[in-house]
């Protein structure tokens, strides 16, 4: 199913064809939250993070939107190394310039272009006709490369635009040097059919050098199921953020994305160069210092995401993890798998919290006594902690 000719050939990153780079944009997308603003330390901080979890490139900011973003970048192209560090710039000299300042210092620098494409957006933002977004895509890719060789081209609104001026552009921004060329679903609008046929489509009319990109965001609650979908289509690298962060519903939720690669490679037999054990550890940061709680039931990195209740599934999992696990939680950086005690829990996992707290020789009379006092509290409580247990297990009331 996944398109396998999809193969781009750049210098500093995997030649295998089936290597899917992840663009990380926690700190210029994700930043674009309602309510976010990173200070200098945070963003570095989260930068290390996402060198550290192995991400390929980072998109450091938008320098031309103010002087504190262009120091944001610079700092981050400065001290942060290994992935290629990029800079947003809109279709325009100034923005080019900006952008070019913010990442000079670094190792491998990217500059990352746009203009919209869709015929609302240039009917009513640009108010320019199709001809001139054109040669304005094609001006700006050839100042941008006129500062560094790795230019990315993005026509914003991809997804409500039409499919034979995309390839238009595209070829034209790709022949001017563009050497990534990214179909951003900036409303969030697509579903996993169009997309995988649009990318098929794209991957069959544009030139093998280039590198195609997909950038979705989570409108309709399909972000990480569209771009995995780009993917099989031919997207040889994925726009995402950190737990979904980013405008109105967010983005593509990086941790997702990749253990989806890896959990289903069977399935997609495509790979990420990620650690899939600084997950974790990104995510907390992230939700920290953004100020955005991950909801409990998010994938991979929720609070509840390894968490086991019932007693079905608790009985389960004691006996081969692997019967309500798909993934283990140690390999995102976790500790493993927790069971939460409450009324739905069965003996087993009660027999197995004692053990755990210490009692593991009381008798099974007295294993069985504890169970209904268990429960009644489970009824009362909801959840029962480990001091709840201890309580039990210490108490004197008649149980043999
Ligand atoms: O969503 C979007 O269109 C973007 C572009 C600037 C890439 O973020
Ligand atoms: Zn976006």
């Amino acid at each position: 199913m996944t398109s396998s000719n999809a193969a781009s050939t750049q210098p500093g990153f995997p030649a295998d064809p089936h290597y899917v780079r992840i663009f990380d944009t926690t700190l210029r997308d994700g930043e674009q939250s309602p309510g976010v603003a990173l200070n200098h330390a945070q963003k570095l901080e989260i930068g290390h993070q996402l060198a550290r979890l192995g991400v390929d490139i980072i998109e450091a900011g938008f320098p031309v939107a103010s002087a504190g973003d262009l120091a944001g970048v610079q700092r981050i192209a400065r001290e942060v190394h290994g992935p290629v560090i990029a800079a947003l710039a809109r279709a325009g000299r100034a923005d080019i310039e900006a952008a070019a300042r913010g990442v000079e210092a670094a190792a491998r620098p990217r500059i990352h272009t746009f203009i919209a494409t869709s015929p609302i957006h240039m009917e009513k933002k640009l108010r320019l006709p199709p001809e001139a977004v054109v040669e304005k895509a094609v001006q700006a890719v050839q100042y941008a490369r006129t500062f560094v060789d790795d230019v990315e081209f993005s026509a914003e609104d991809a997804t409500r635009s039409d499919t034979e001026f995309m390839i238009r552009i595209f070829r034209a921004a790709a022949q001017a040097g563009a050497t990534t060329i990214n179909v951003p679903d900036t409303v969030g609008y697509t579903t996993p059919e169009e997309i995988r046929a649009l990318f098929s489509r794209l991957r069959a009319e544009l030139p093998e050098h280039v590198v195609l990109s997909a950038h979705c965001h989570d409108d309709l609650g399909m972000a990480v199921a569209n771009s995995i979908a780009a993917a099989e289509g031919g997207a040889r690298q994925i726009e995402c953020t950190v737990n979904g962060i980013g405008e109105r519903a967010g983005n593509a939720s990086l941790e997702e994305i990749v253990m989806a690669f890896h959990t289903r490679a069977d399935r997609y037999g495509l790979s990420t160069g990620v650690q899939t054990r600084e997950l974790y550890r990104a995510s907390r940061l992230v939700s920290r210092l953004s100020g955005m709680p991950v909801q409990p039931n998010k994938a991979v990195v929720g609070d509840n995401a390894f968490a086991h209740e019932s007693g079905i599934h608790q009985d389960g999992v004691l006996k081969a993890r692997e019967t309500y696990e798909i993934m283990n939680a140690e390999l995102v950086g976790r500790e493993a798998a927790v069971m939460v005690m409450g009324k739905h829990s069965g003996r087993a996992a009660f027999r197995q919290a004692l053990a755990d707290l210490g009692y593991g020789d009381l008798s099974e009379e007295k294993v069985q006594g504890l169970f209904g006092r268990f429960k009644d509290l489970a009824d009362r409580k909801g959840q029962i902690y480990a001091e709840d247990i201890r309580a039990l297990a210490d108490s004197r009331t008649d149980v043999p």
